[in-house]
């Protein structure tokens, strides 16, 4: 169990989250000083906080479904995968991986999504989307020998 407790799974998106909230700490002073009475205009105040919605929004998207299999793969996989903690066939392992392989990629990704025996529903990682599994799951099982086409991460 201790590399349940262990692994860094929300970590890479911890300093995007410090930034959305100083962002939104900026936008509340900026709306406070549109109380001024010269800058009542909407669409000032529109101008003046676009940037930082802009900034907010490309934040929120990068962590919303768009991190890819190798960083999926280090914060949340990787702390069984890794080590072969639980039995989990371990990255690169291509020997534990082939017979796996061979029930193909949309078997293996259904399995990844909703957890097979030891392995909890998409790694434990409860906020990745479906296609952010896939792209782990392509990234782990090509370690091990797969060939599998990682889904492309939307621009
Ligand atoms: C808590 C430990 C743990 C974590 C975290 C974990 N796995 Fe697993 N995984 C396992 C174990 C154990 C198995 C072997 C299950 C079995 O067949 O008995 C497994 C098996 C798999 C398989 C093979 C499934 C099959 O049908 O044979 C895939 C694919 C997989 N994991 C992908 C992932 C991906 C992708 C992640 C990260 C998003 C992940 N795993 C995170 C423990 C884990």
């Amino acid at each position: 169990m201790s590399a349940l407790h262990n692994r860094p799974a929300r970590q890479p998106l911890r300093p995007a989250r410090r930034l959305a909230l100083s962002a939104v700490a900026v936008l509340a002073t900026l709306l406070g000083a549109c109380g001024k009475p010269q800058s009542e205009d909407p669409e000032a105040r529109a101008r003046l906080i676009e940037p930082i919605a802009r900034v907010v929004l490309k934040v929120q998207k990068v962590a919303a479904g768009n991190r890819s299999g190798e960083q999926i793969y280090q914060g949340t996989c990787a702390g069984c995968h890794a080590s072969g903690a639980l039995n989990a066939p371990k990255a690169g392992d291509t020997a534990a991986w082939a017979p796996r392989i061979a029930q193909g990629f949309d078997t293996l990704t259904k399995n990844a999504i909703s957890g097979i025996r030891q392995m909890p529903p998409r790694g434990g990682g409860a906020d990745l989307t479906d296609t952010e599994v896939r792209r782990a799951v392509a990234h782990l099982a090509n370690s091990g020998g797969a060939k599998f086409e990682e889904p492309p991460i939307a621009k």
